[in-house]
């Protein structure tokens, strides 16, 4: 019993929860996948399961990505990237649906499975399935050996280590990693950016681990946050462009481990029903980061503050617009947009590992969840 407590200990790495120690994993996740692939001085990407089938995955008439939980949001994130840089049509689909709705999937089609575990019982049919209609099955998987990374025609791996943690963290950041190297690949291939756009995103690419560094720095100053509204009732989450799917995952992590009710939103769709929601009590994280659309959602917040919600911003490091504004702004580095995902999240884990902590849950274990969900 006492060796069993002290192995646990020493796995955690002096870290309190495992879902702590894996959110400051993350730039180190990030770089041992983009690692051996990337080379930015060379100008290159290197992803074996990508190179091998060129061809086949740049010339794809439509990109289908399916998931489930986290990892459909890491989805979304992709799709915002592929279309912009690759500008390939991408649909993403929750794998529980697309499965039992008699899809319309054709050869040109390329099917992205994302699952951490590789194991998600809905994900694994939905790939069956796209694979018996003939689609080109490509796996972005973390545990190496899994079911849906032996089922899928080929892989990349993330490299994010082993994830304890149920809510998941490192492995939604390097899912976005590898997707966002397939998507640069592909866009060189298919000549849809310059080689200085490329390796300007190569050489920001690398710049990412130690951005998020600088953002897990913001620790206290979010605790501090986590303790005025870990009574909340309710919590919105809105974002737009890129930053939408981090507005639904944010939510998503508050509700699996707070259980405090959360809702994503995109921004402008907040008029079309959650504003309703909003009075004092309503705490509302709003990602605000700069350019994707900024004045627009800079309008949001007044909306939100005019009917006296409480207004959580992530902003870029500076901004002094939606400071004067918000009741706390919590600040991420500047980076291109299409990487802000991958900055703009680290805060949200840590809002809602705090409050979790704070309201004495079950960080690691949430109720009623399960890490690996291989039954439908
Ligand atoms: C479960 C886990 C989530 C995960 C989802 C998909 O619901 O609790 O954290 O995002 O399954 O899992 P997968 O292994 O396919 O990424």
């Amino acid at each position: 019993q006492e060796l069993q407590l002290n192995l646990e200990q020493i796995e955690k790495g002096g870290y309190e929860h495992f879902m702590l120690k894996e959110i400051h994993e993350q730039p180190t996740a990030i770089k041992d996948t983009y690692r051996g692939r990337m080379l930015a001085d060379e100008g290159l990407i290197r992803m074996a399961g990508v190179d091998d089938n060129l061809e086949r995955i740049a010339n794809a008439k439509r990109i289908l990505i399916v998931a489930c939980g986290t990892s459909w949001h890491a989805g979304l994130v992709a799709e915002y990237i592929f279309e912009e840089l690759a500008r390939i049509p991408v649909e993403v689909e929750y794998a529980s649906e697309f499965r039992y709705r008699n899809p319309i999937i054709s050869e040109k089609d390329v099917i992205i499975a994302i699952s951490q575990s590789g194991e998600t019982a809905d994900t694994m049919a939905a790939i069956k399935l796209a694979k018996e209609k003939g689609a080109f099955a490509f796996g972005v998987c973390n545990v190496v050996g899994s079911s849906i990374s032996r089922e899928t025609h080929a892989g990349a791996y993330t490299h994010a280590g082993p994830e304890i943690g149920v809510a998941s963290t490192k492995a939604f950041t390097t899912q976005i990693t590898v997707l966002t190297l397939m998507a640069l690949k592909l866009a060189k291939q298919n000549g849809t950016i310059s080689h200085t756009e490329f390796m300007t995103y190569l050489q920001e690419m690398e710049r990412i681990p130690a951005k998020i560094e600088k953002a897990l720095k913001g620790d206290e100053h979010i605790k501090m946050i986590a303790d005025i509204y870990k009574d909340a009732r309710n919590c919105l989450y809105l974002g737009r462009g890129f930053n939408f799917p981090v507005a639904l995952e944010g939510a998503l992590k508050l509700k699996e481990i707070s259980y405090i009710h959360a809702e994503g939103y995109p921004a402008a769709e907040m008029k079309h029903g959650p504003i309703a929601l909003i009075d004092e009590e309503m705490p509302v994280v709003v990602i605000a980061t700069k350019r994707g659309h900024y004045e627009k959602v800079v309008s949001n917040i007044q909306e939100i503050k005019s009917r006296k919600g409480k207004i959580i911003a992530i902003v870029t490091e500076g901004d002094e617009e939606v400071r004067d504004l918000a009741d706390h702004v919590i600040e991420v580095p500047e980076t291109l947009e299409p990487l802000t995902p991958l900055l703009t999240t680290i805060p949200l884990q840590l809002l809602s590992y705090h409050i979790a902590v704070l309201l004495g849950k079950n960080v690691d274990q949430p109720r009623n969840l399960a890490k690996s969900v291989t039954v439908e």
